[in-house]
């Protein structure tokens, strides 16, 4: 039997409000799993200045946007300990650590942060702080010993370079200080943007915010991409690849009316703005929770902060025992 006691971690930039990928991706994995766990939730602020250095105002607006996102989507604070990553200097610490366990080259291989360097355009001009961004996580991680790790599936890269840190710590220091990180990936861990292109995000400015209203919802449905070959009603439509029914299918709850409307549409006669607007309904029932807690917590943002400060009180206590334990391993410890 496994007696090991499951500790999360898991988190996001505050780079903006958080959308269906987004919840799709993780945020539904951590509602589940902090009810059998001990889970701490990051608000990476510091990492969010990796590819955001000239918006820090941005970065801090954001840090309380997404907190309100966790308490819409039903993130407990009695079950989850939420904080903030620049809060906690003793990550900051023993990213410096790390970095010695890493190579450059390592870094400029992670799949992730080669997507990223291409999607932001940074080319040869990236920063060390956005190359390294992962070891930082790593530290993220490590802080707290989590085993366990909720993560939308890009992230994976990130988790595996986590555990080479994690035995090249423990094997050259003689110890067994930190723990090995499992990613949890969800059964549909990527949701296209409506644009239809592979993934929804923020920066490509195709993504469905949690907080959107019911009117935004409306226009970014009906600007969603379907079949671009079905032009007339009657016209035989695909349903693969289409945007539309990909949502119905994630989001809907009526299977058997998406199933009729998958037929009609194949067969032809049923008309891209028909089936839109039935997504509108569905999401607009899925949101409509979501947007009505978000509104109370909102309501008391004092207390939201309160929420954060108190979360990073109690990680920073945590960290400071393991920062010990790193020490003694290091021989750093000067007492
Ligand atoms: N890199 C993650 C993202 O961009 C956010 C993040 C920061 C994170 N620290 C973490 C995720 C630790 C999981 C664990 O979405």
């Amino acid at each position: 039997m496994d007696t090991t006691q499951k500790i999360i971690l898991t988190g996001d930039r505050s780079t903006g409000p958080l959308h269906l990928g987004h919840y799709v991706g993780s945020l539904a994995n951590r509602v589940a799993l902090q009810n059998s766990a001990k889970q701490y939730i990051i608000i990476a602020d510091m990492q969010a200045l990796t590819d955001n250095v000239e918006n820090p105002q941005k970065v801090h607006d954001n840090v309380l946007e997404v907190a309100l996102d966790y308490l819409a989507v039903g993130i407990d604070p009695a079950k989850s300990t939420i904080f903030i990553q620049s809060l906690i200097p003793q990550i900051a610490e023993l990213t410096m650590f790390y970095l010695n366990l890493v190579s450059v080259n390592r870094l400029q291989r992670n799949p992730t942060v080669k997507t990223e360097i291409a999607q932001k355009g940074f080319g040869e001009t990236v920063s060390a702080g956005f190359l390294m961004y992962p070891v930082h996580q790593a530290a993220d991680i490590t802080i707290v010993k989590a085993n366990t790790v909720p993560v939308g599936e890009d992230q994976l890269p990130v988790i595996e370079q986590t555990n080479e840190i994690v035995r090249a710590f423990n094997r050259i220091y003689g110890c067994n200080v930190l723990v090995e990180a499992q990613a949890v990936i969800a059964q549909v861990s990527r949701l296209p943007g409506i644009d239809g292109s592979a993934k929804m995000s923020k920066s490509l400015g195709n993504a469905i915010s949690l907080s959107a209203s019911a009117d935004a919802v409306v226009k970014q449905v009906m600007l969603m991409y379907t079949d671009p070959q079905h032009i007339h009603v009657a016209d035989p439509g695909r349903i693969e690849g289409n945007t539309v029914f990909t949502y119905l299918d994630i989001f809907g709850t009526d299977t058997e009316r998406i199933a009729q409307m998958k037929e009609h549409y194949q067969r032809g006669g049923l008309g891209d703005v028909v089936v839109k607007k039935y997504l509108i309904e569905v999401l607009n029932a899925f949101l409509d929770p979501i947007r009505m807690r978000r509104a109370e917590f909102a309501q008391d943002r004092a207390y939201v902060k309160q929420l954060l400060l108190d979360g990073s009180a109690a990680t920073y206590a945590v960290a400071e025992r393991t920062m010990r334990e790193v020490k003694e391993a290091m021989h750093l410890i000067y007492t």
